[in-house]
C-alpha cells in the first residue's frame, strides 16, 4: 500500500495510475484544495482498480496519524502542496504553512507510525538562476520566490532528519517542466482560473478559450530568444517515482535526484509543436518578460538513469498530442463532465 499525499493534483492522478498498473494499492490523502474527486474517478476508469480516498489537510496532525495508522503504508509519496509561484510572492505565509508545516506534520506523523519510506516532489526550481547547464544535482542551490524557498526549506528538512536518523529512506525528486496528459485523454492538468505555465495556455488558446498568448519576452539569451525549458511528460514523470520506490526499498538514504529529459525547447518551439499536434492554430503576441523567468532550464538527466534506471521516454509531439486529446475532449477540464 502507498499513501499518496496531493494524489488527486495533476502529478498525482498521474503516479496513481502507474502505482495500480504496477499492482501496487493506493491510499490518497488530499484535501482538494487545487484538485477535483472526479480526476480519482477517471483513474479507477483507467486503471479498473479502485483507489481508497480520505479527505484531510496534511497539517491536521491527528488526521493524518490516523490515516497511516489505518493504511499501515509501506511508503509515502508527497505531492500535496501549493505550486503557484506568483501567488506565493503575494501570500508566502500561506504557502510555508501549507508546504513546510504541511511536511513537517507529515513527517512527525511518519515518524509516530513508523513509517519510514517518502518520495518527495521538489523542483528544479530549487538551482535558482542556474549557474551552468545542464543542472547537476550537485549546482548550488538558492530560491527566488517564497514557493522555491518552500521547497528548499523542506529538501533541508529531510537531509536534516536523515541525518539525526540514518534508517529514513527518501528520494528527493527534482522535477523539470511537467506538461501533457494520459494517453487515454481522461486525466490531464485541470488548472483554475487563467493558466500560469506555458502548456496549459497553448492547449486553450488551441481550444479557443482564449485569443492568444502572450510570450513573456524574445530578447533572451536563447536560439530564437524566447525562454528554454526541459519539458517532461506527466506519465514519464509519474514512472520515475515507481523507479524511486524500487531503490528505496534496497537501501535507506536521503538523495536528490533531477526527473527530467536533458533537451531544452523555447516557447516557439512549443507553440509549433502544439500547433502541430492539434492542426489548430495557436496565434501568441510578444509581451515584455515576466518578473523572476530566467532565460533557460534543462537538466542532466544522467544521475536518475545511473541510479533509478530510468529515463523519459516520450517525444515532444507525444506531450504535446497527448495535452490535446485531453483539453479537446474535456474543454473545461474535469467540469466538463
Ligand atoms: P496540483 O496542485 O495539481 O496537486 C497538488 C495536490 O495537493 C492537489 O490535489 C491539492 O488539492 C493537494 N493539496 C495541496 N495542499 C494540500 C494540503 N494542505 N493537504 C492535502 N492536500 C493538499 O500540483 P501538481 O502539479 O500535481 O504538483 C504536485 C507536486 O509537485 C507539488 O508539490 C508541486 O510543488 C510539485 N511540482 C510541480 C511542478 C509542476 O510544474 N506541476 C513542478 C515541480 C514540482
Ligand atoms: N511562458 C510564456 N507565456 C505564458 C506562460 C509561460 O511565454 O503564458 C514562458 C515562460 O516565460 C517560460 C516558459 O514559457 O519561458 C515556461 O513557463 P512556465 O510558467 O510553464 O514554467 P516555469 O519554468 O516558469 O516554471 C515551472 C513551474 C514552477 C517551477 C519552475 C522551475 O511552474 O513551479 O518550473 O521548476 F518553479
Amino acid at each position: 500500500m502507498i499513501f499518496v499525499t496531493g494524489g488527486a493534483g495533476y502529478i498525482g492522478s498521474h503516479t496513481c495510475v502507474e502505482l495500480l498498473n504496477a499492482g501496487h494499492e493506493v491510499t490518497v490523502f488530499d484535501n482538494f484544495c487545487n484538485s477535483q474527486r472526479e480526476a480519482l474517478a477517471r483513474v479507477a476508469r483507467i486503471t479498473g482498480k479502485s483507489v481508497t480516498v480520505i479527505e484531510g489537510d496534511i497539517r491536521d496532525g491527528v488526521a493524518l496519524r490516523d490515516a497511516l495508522a489505518q493504511c499501515q503504508p509501506q511508503a509515502v509519496i508527497h505531492f500535496a502542496g501549493l505550486k503557484a509561484v506568483g501567488e506565493s510572492v503575494e501570500q508566502p505565509l500561506r504557502y510555508y504553512d501549507n508546504n513546510v508545516h504541511g511536511t513537517l506534520t507529515l513527517l512527525q506523523a511518519m515518524a509516530h507510525a513508523g513509517i519510514k519510506t517518502l518520495v518527495f516532489s521538489s523542483s528544479a526550481t530549487v538551482y535558482g538562476d542556474p549557474q551552468y547547464l545542464p543542472l547537476t544535482e550537485d549546482h548550488p542551490l538558492s530560491a527566488t520566490n517564497p514557493y522555491g524557498r518552500s521547497k528548499l526549506v523542506i529538501e533541508d528538512m529531510l537531509r536534516d532528519l536523515y541525518r539525526s536518523d540514518p534508517t529514513w529512506r527518501m528520494g528527493i525528486l527534482r522535477y523539470f517542466n511537467p506538461v501533457g496528459a494520459h494517453a487515454s485523454g481522461l486525466i490531464g492538468e485541470d488548472p483554475q482560473g487563467i493558466p500560469n505555465n506555458l502548456l496549459p495556455f497553448v492547449a486553450q488558446v488551441a481550444v479557443g478559450r482564449r485569443p492568444y498568448l502572450n510570450v513573456w519576452g524574445n530578447d533572451y539569451d536563447t536560439p530564437d530568444g524566447t525562454g528554454v525549458r526541459d519539458y517532461i511528460h506527466v506519465v514519464d514523470l509519474a514512472l520515475g517515482h515507481l523507479k524511486a520506490l524500487e531503490r528505496l526499498q534496497k537501501q535507506p538514504e536521503c538523495r536528490a535526484i533531477n526527473l527530467g529529459t536533458g533537451v531544452g525547447y523555447s516557447v516557439l518551439d512549443m507553440v509549433q509543436a502544439f500547433e502541430k499536434a492539434s492542426g489548430k492554430p495557436v496565434p501568441y503576441q510578444v509581451a515584455s518578460r515576466r518578473a523572476g523567468d530566467i532565460a533557460s532550464c534543462y537538466a542532466d538527466p544522467l544521475l536518475a538513469q545511473a541510479l533509478l534506471g530510468w529515463r523519459a521516454e516520450r517525444d515532444l509531439a507525444a506531450m504535446c498530442s497527448d495535452a490535446w486529446r485531453w483539453q479537446n475532449g474535456n474543454p473545461k477540464g474535469y467540469a466538463s463532465d
